[in-house]
């Protein structure tokens, strides 16, 4: 086996890596390039902060070439759903950093998410019962999950140009703070309609000032989060994901080609680690239209991570022939915490549960077998 991986890795006859070839990204070592996708679960405990569980499920994945965290709120104020970890607090740093720990004695490298929801949220999320806030007083369609059930969502309130600042400081002291509980590096989450994609698309950002108005105003605060990121951890160590099809949260762009290729260029040209794209245009990834990964990876110039309904064989497809560094795997993280050794073997995976995808307990997050602790009297 092991010389297999080792012929494997060499990308076989034709040179070409494949999803086991080793990659550099920033100063580390990748020994694969299958990564595990932010995934949101629901189960941080009081204070938004990881639970003990959430320790053992990081450390099941660590085989991963990277692991992503679910995505982490930056303050009280980008909360937008119910048991969604935070980096703002000193208890969460201390749970952070048993996750941060654990993965690291499994040999693993762990980038936090940093997350400000904007208006996916709900005054009763929000602290002393504000209204959320976005680039502009626009509704999005649908209902907020909240402690109380789902209930509609309501208009943000428009931020006032003198509080971007404090939007870019909520970024900053969460990078710091996720430095010091021993991350490997951080991705700014600017995808999905939340906060920054808010005010990335002109669907959700209908602003006059210099955030508003033409691409070149719609991506400074994303430019000014980016830097003041940069200015903690070094741009070697910072990426961004973006979605620039994606509809998921009321979302929408009148060009987005011109939207996502200025956004993918001026973040090469800050000379980020990589570029993660969300590539479908819906989360389920139920429609084929898909982002044009040759010329959005590009534009960007570096370490490209292509995210949306992979499977082996095109994740291996998209490495080989199709421009893609690495791939980021959700569902089959989930269910599948071995899922590097599984791709090696091609052994079965397991069927994620979409009951237990959002809170709960132990089960759906904890319990997914590996191939080792299934069944191992059986295999004898
Ligand atoms: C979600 O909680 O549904 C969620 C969170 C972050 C995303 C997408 C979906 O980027």
């Amino acid at each position: 086996m092991t010389n297999q991986v080792a012929n494997d890795s060499l990308g076989g006859a034709s040179g070409r890596p494949n999803l086991f070839t080793p990659i550099a990204l920033g100063p580390y070592t990748l020994p694969n390039r299958i990564v595990m996708a932010p995934l949101t679960r629901n189960r941080a405990g009081a204070g938004n902060v990881p639970s003990d569980l959430a320790v053992e499920y990081y450390r099941q994945r660590a085989s991963a070439g990277l692991i992503f965290t679910e995505a982490t709120q930056v303050s009280p104020q980008g909360v937008g759903y119910p048991n969604t970890p935070g980096i703002h607090s000193a208890a969460q740093v201390d749970a952070w950093r048993r996750v941060t720990d654990a993965v690291h004695d499994e040999g693993g490298r762990i980038f936090l998410q940093l997350w400000h929801v904007g208006r996916i949220s709900h005054p009763s999320l929000q602290p002393e019962g504000a209204l959320p806030v976005a680039p502009s007083a626009i509704k999005p369609e649908g209902d907020a999950v909240t402690f109380e059930g789902m209930q509609p969502f309501v208009a943000p309130r428009a931020l006032e140009t003198v509080e971007i600042p404090g939007i870019v400081a909520q970024y900053r002291n969460a990078a710091a703070k996720a430095l010091s509980a021993g991350f490997d590096g951080v991705e700014i989450h600017a995808a999905n309609g939340y906060l920054l994609d808010q005010f990335l698309r002109d669907g959700s950002n209908r602003r006059t000032d210099a955030y508003g108005g033409p691409i070149e105003n719609r991506f400074r605060i994303l430019r000014e989060v980016t830097q003041a990121v940069i200015d903690i951890w070094g741009q070697d160590r910072v990426g961004v994901r973006l979605s620039p099809l994606n509809r998921f949260n009321s979302m929408s762009d009148s060009q987005p080609e011109a939207t996502f290729r200025y956004a993918a260029r001026e973040l090469g040209a800050m000379g980020l680690a990589f570029l993660h794209v969300v590539e479908t245009t819906t989360l389920d990834g139920s429609d084929p239209r898909r982002v044009d990964r040759a010329q959005i990876a590009k534009d960007f110039g570096g370490v490209y991570i292509a995210n949306g309904g992979y499977d082996k064989a095109r994740a291996s497809e998209a490495v080989a022939n199709g421009g893609s560094d690495l791939i980021a795997f959700g569902k089959p993280y989930i269910a599948n915490p071995d899922l590097v050794e599984r791709f090696v073997k091609d052994a079965p995976l397991n069927t994620p549960d979409p009951a237990t995808f959002y809170g709960g307990d132990h089960r759906g997050y904890t319990d997914y077998p590996s191939l080792g602790s299934a069944k191992s009297s059986d295999a004898a």
